[in-house]
């Protein structure tokens, strides 16, 4: 009895060594593979080294609204925002974007959402939510990705549009 009790247990050890070597050997391969797949956006120094920046790249500024990925997309901004103050006090943006001065300026009106509360509520002025208008809207510049990116419009998709036939 003792002797088979032991031939056991020495059967259960060598069972838990395998299937531990076994778990090593994989995070091994997965930690392998992390380091393939993480891009290196923190540059090639030691962590918390610091080394030269790359220049700030230079913004896109043509004008030209651009098509939005998907409907609630907040669009990008297609022209310079250098200078313009946001504060609690001033919001440059508004003084071209708000309703009572589109006609004026030119630019699209802030949307009617941002005009509602968080619970539909319509208000006469913009929703203190969407005051601070670069939380949601960024420009853009013309930078290599930093890694691929496989995004497929639903459009694209070939699924039946509204009004095609
Ligand atoms: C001097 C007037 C003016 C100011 C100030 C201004 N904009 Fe604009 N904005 C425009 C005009 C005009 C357009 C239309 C495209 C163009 O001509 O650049 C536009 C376009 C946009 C668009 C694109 C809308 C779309 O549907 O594609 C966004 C987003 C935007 N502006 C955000 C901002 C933000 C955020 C600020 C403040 C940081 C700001 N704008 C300040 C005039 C202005
Ligand atoms: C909380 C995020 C958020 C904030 C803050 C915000 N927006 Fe937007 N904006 C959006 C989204 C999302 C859309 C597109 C869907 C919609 O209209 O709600 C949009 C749409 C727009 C459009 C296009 C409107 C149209 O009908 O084509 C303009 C212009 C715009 N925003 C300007 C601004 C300005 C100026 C501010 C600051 C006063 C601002 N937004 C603040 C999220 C935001």
């Amino acid at each position: 009895m003792r002797g088979q009790g032991r031939s056991s247990l020495m059967c259960m050890m060598r069972g838990a060594m395998i299937t531990g070597l076994f778990a090593a050997g994989v995070s091994v391969a997965l930690a392998q593979m992390s380091v393939e797949m993480v891009p290196p956006l923190t540059g090639t120094d030691e962590p918390m080294e610091s080394g030269p920046s790359d220049p700030i790249p230079r913004w896109t500024v043509d004008d030209i609204r651009q098509m939005r990925a998907y409907p609630e997309q907040p669009p990008v901004i297609p022209h310079s925002i250098e200078g313009y103050q946001l504060s609690v006090n001033t919001n440059r943006c508004l003084s071209c974007h708000k309703r009572e001065f589109t006609q004026g300026s030119g630019a699209p009106m802030i949307s009617v959402t941002h005009y509602m509360t968080r619970e539909g509520q319509m208000l006469a002025d913009v929703s203190p939510r969407r005051y601070f208008c670069t939380a949601c809207h960024v420009p853009q510049a013309d930078t290599p990705a930093l890694i691929g990116n496989t995004f497929t419009d639903m459009s694209e998709l070939g699924v039946g549009q509204a009004g095609d036939e």
